[in-house]
């Protein structure tokens, strides 16, 4: 087994690895040969562990509930092998990956590419393996020779960076910047990974826990296939191996409603996050609306993290905006760089606006305006700079209450400083007719919160 020190994601990695490869080593050789000849027919062992996914051996058929089993169990129909010689067999309804003298990183695959998913899986894996999921992924003759490359759902012994994303084979190295949760991942026994990659939103939970939430870069891949790793190892490690099981997905449509909830809170508006906001779940602007031109690879659209507040008189929200170069240009104020906030208060979903639809829009300058003759007397909102952009905190006219449903979405402009609306971002409605249409709006919902 020979593998050079660049495979390890960090030198940290590395250090570690070779530490308690002295004192592990034999152990764990010792384990593997024992699980490898411990195979039993799947079905059987799918009985005894009962840690099978209940399927019957077909690939396809959607659940009620919208998922697909993507292995049956049984066999590894659907699945191809890439790149390295690890090994993969069905084991107790299991796929056990097992890594090879010599071998690069290998992966099992799937035949199918998937872009926007929602995706379970339970993996296992032995001290000193690194694993991880690739998602997105894609092999091509001109690209190294076939190399598997794309982002990775990380998988390693704790302490670790489990749950955090990779850019595998790019020399981009980690597409999540920061990785300060090392602990979430149980060593011993099965852990359940869930994975939800919505646009350019990707977020990832381990055994319930939340550890990444980013908005991916776009010179990440934004669909390919989906890959289980099993990484090269140093000459004389190993072998060692890594176990998956229950692989389920459902595949999101680019225009599935979207849905937030707000926390209930009063917020002072003052485009500073106050400790109110803190937990309040957030979405992001990641729809581009069709009216806009395609961006070129040096262009960045401009997007936000938004989170909403609520209480009785009022809906609170809080933008934080990326954008690298503020300016106010154009000469329509929906051209200029700006977030806007569309609220449907009846919940009605009307086609055209009615008294209780409305669109607020603040500039980073301050400046508020609304294209629907709306009463801005009722609007409050305050501006920030950040180094990233700015932040916008507004305050809407609305009725709060316990379990309350509106339409509501947030669009941010994006100025380049030539006079035209380089990019607009939605949350939700991809069309641009929000100002006139409430009826393609997402869902928000009022609930008590923390
Ligand atoms: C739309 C613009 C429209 C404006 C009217 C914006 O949300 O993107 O195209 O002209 O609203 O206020």
């Amino acid at each position: 087994m020979s593998v050079s020190i660049g495979n390890f994601k960090n030198s940290a990695q590395f250090a570690a690895f070779t530490i308690f490869l002295g004192v592990f080593a034999g152990s764990q050789f010792l384990s593997s040969a024992l699980m490898a000849q411990a195979t039993i027919p799947a079905s059987l062992g799918t009985l005894l562990s009962g840690s099978g996914s209940g399927v019957t051996g077909s690939l396809t058929g959607a659940q009620e509930d919208g998922f697909v089993d993507l292995f049956n169990g049984k066999n590894l129909d659907g699945w191809e092998q890439k790149n390295g010689t690890a090994t993969y067999e069905v084991v107790d309804g299991t796929i056990l990956g097992r890594t090879a003298k010599g071998s690069p990183n290998s992966f099992l695959c799937t035949e199918k590419e998937y872009g926007d998913f929602e995706l379970f899986f339970e993996v296992k894996v032995d001290k000193g393996l690194n694993s991880g999921v690739q998602i997105r992924s894609l092999s091509k003759p001109d690209y190294k020779e076939g190399r598997v490359h794309g982002p990775q759902v990380e998988i390693e012994w704790d302490p670790g960076e489990s749950g955090y994303i990779y850019s595998e084979g790019t020399k981009r190295g980690w597409v999540s910047p920061t990785r300060t949760q090392k602990n979430v991942l149980k060593n011993e026994g099965w852990n359940k990974y869930r994975v939800l990659a919505d646009g350019s939103r990707i977020q990832t939970w381990i055994n319930g826990t939340c550890v990444e939430d980013i908005e991916m870069p776009a010179i990440e891949s934004k669909k390919g296939f989906l890959g289980l790793q099993v990484h090269g190892v140093k000459k004389n490690a190993g072998p060692f191996k890594v176990q998956w099981k229950n692989i389920r997905i459902r595949e999101i449509s680019g225009d599935e409603r979207r849905e937030m909830k707000a926390f209930m809170g009063t917020p002072k508006v003052d485009g500073k996050i106050d400790d109110l906001w803190e937990g309040v779940p957030r979405v992001l602007t990641s729809r581009s609306i069709d009216e806009v031109d395609e961006l070129s690879a040096d262009q960045k659209a401009s997007t936000a993290w938004v989170r909403c507040l609520w209480d009785e008189g009022h809906l609170y929200c809080l933008a934080e905006v990326t954008d690298d170069a503020i300016s106010s240009q154009a000469g329509d104020e929906w051209d200029r760089d700006g977030v806007e906030f569309f609220v449907d208060r009846n919940f009605a979903r009307t086609s055209t606006y009615d008294d209780d639809d409305a669109q607020y829009r603040t500039e980073p300058d301050g400046n508020q305006s609304t294209g629907s003759e709306n009463d801005l007397s009722t609007y409050k909102s305050a501006v920030t700079k950040t180094d990233k952009g700015y932040i916008v905190e507004v305050c809407i006219d609305l009725k709060g209450k316990v379990g309350k449903k509106i339409g509501f979405d947030v669009q941010v402009n994006n100025d380049p400083g030539d006079g035209r609306r380089m990019s607009a971002m939605k949350w939700n409605d991809a069309s641009n007719d929000t100002y006139f249409d409430m009826s393609n709006a997402g869902t928000l919902e009022m609930v008590e919160g923390n």
